[in-house]
């Protein structure tokens, strides 16, 4: 557990005793997420390449011996939201609270024996900035609830109930990854997972480079049709092919159906396929410290999903371009997450960082009239490791 986290679990402790008067049973964390490399690659089976960070959401919890949930979310204007386990239902006007409910919901239907909780939420990953708050919300519910009633819950078991929760009862209908790494991240390291059998290997960032993440401040909504989309044309590429999804495709298989593919859903297909491989390229270049093949597949990760995939902005299209400017082969930057505003990834050697942040402060408002926010980061836990 980082230091950081300490000090957001004390405070979640504190606030517990506050709100209902005596100490929590237990607290616990779970953190957000950036991608490396390998956007809109999970819910096709593919690979992807993220970390968990040091920004996370802490839970600080107590059982109860009736059904009843009561939920205090400090940084969610300090709303309390209270419900039976056995009468859930979608507020629409409290969307935070939809994270709890839902997943509770999926949980129960393995575990019919929890009872309800009182629970104290504090968190610090930027909502609607594509660092996965809503993932490292969920997966901090489900750390608290397998420790408060003693079950035998697994880390993927655990991603796999939060990516339910979002897919059912949210309504977004993200792949795996986010759950996924923020239950089962490795400090200092990226994660590479296979989305089609859910194996996963972790992988050392090297020590003279840093996660380097900017958030454009362009406010983006996940739940946006623009995601579920997006997934729609690639399983429609998939159907043409007769394959459940686009991982059992090869780019020469497509090249060669290119008449028979309308052109949005080819370039769709075409971003999903090289997107993939580009995984396992920085993979293999990341365990020979081979920083200039790490730039280039992050380059061409970026225009693929500008062009071919078309989830980026001008503002997160002009992000990248003042890092690279700066960073030429020596590092490499890319938009990160689900697109259509968020934050930008970059692998910076730790001599660069300053000219990097001095590049971005000083161009970026500039230019597109947002101030930019720079989080230095760095590889952390995850909440079932
Ligand atoms: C969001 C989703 C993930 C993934 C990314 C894009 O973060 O929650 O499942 O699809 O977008 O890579």
């Amino acid at each position: 557990m980082t230091e950081h986290n300490f000090e957001q679990q004390a405070l979640a402790q504190i606030l517990f005793e506050q709100q209902f008067q005596r100490s929590a049973e237990l607290v616990c964390h779970a953190p957000g997420r950036v991608n490396l490399i390998g956007d809109h690659t999970d819910y096709n089976d593919g690979f992807v390449l993220p970390a968990a960070i040091n920004y996370g959401t802490s839970i600080a919890a107590s059982t109860r011996e009736d059904n009843l949930v009561k939920v205090y979310a400090h940084d969610c204007d300090q709303e309390i939201n209270e419900f039976y386990l056995n009468e859930i239902t979608f507020d629409e006007h409290k969307m935070w609270s939809n994270y709890v409910k839902g997943t509770l919901q999926v949980l129960m239907k393995e575990y019919p024996q929890i009872k309800g909780a009182n629970l104290v939420v504090t968190g610090n990953v930027p909502q609607g900035a594509g660092l996965s708050s809503s993932a490292s919300f969920e997966i901090a519910i489900l750390k608290a609830f397998s420790q408060l009633y003693q079950l035998d819950l697994t880390g993927v078991n655990a991603a796999l109930l939060g990516q339910q929760a979002e897919n059912d009862f949210v309504g977004c209908n993200c792949g795996i990854m986010d759950q996924l790494i923020s239950a089962m991240g490795q400090r200092s390291h990226v994660m590479l997972l296979d989305c089609k059998d859910l194996s996963f290997e972790d992988a050392p960032i090297p020590n003279d480079l840093t996660l380097f993440i900017v958030n454009s401040n362009v406010q983006r909504g996940l739940v946006d049709s623009e995601y579920n989309l997006r997934r729609q044309q690639c399983e429609q590429v998939a159907r043409y092919f007769d394959v459940s999804a686009l991982r059992d495709v090869s780019l020469a298989q497509l090249t060669s159906a290119k008449e028979h593919i309308e052109p949005v859903l080819f370039k769709r297909a075409r971003h999903v396929i090289s997107e993939s491989d580009r995984v396992l390229v920085t993979l293999k270049a990341l365990k020979n410290n081979d920083i200039a093949t790490i730039s280039m597949a992050m380059k061409e990760s970026h225009i693929s999903l500008r062009d071919d995939f078309e989830v980026t902005t001008k503002e997160i299209d002009g992000l990248v371009h003042i890092i690279d400017d700066v960073l030429g082969i020596d590092g490499g930057v890319r938009m990160t997450g689900g697109g259509f505003g968020g934050c930008v990834v970059a692998l910076v050697p730790l001599v660069m960082v300053e000219q990097v942040e001095n590049a971005v402060n000083s161009k970026y408002e500039k230019k597109f009239g947002l101030k930019p926010s720079i989080y230095n980061c760095y590889a952390t836990q995850g909440a079932f490791r």
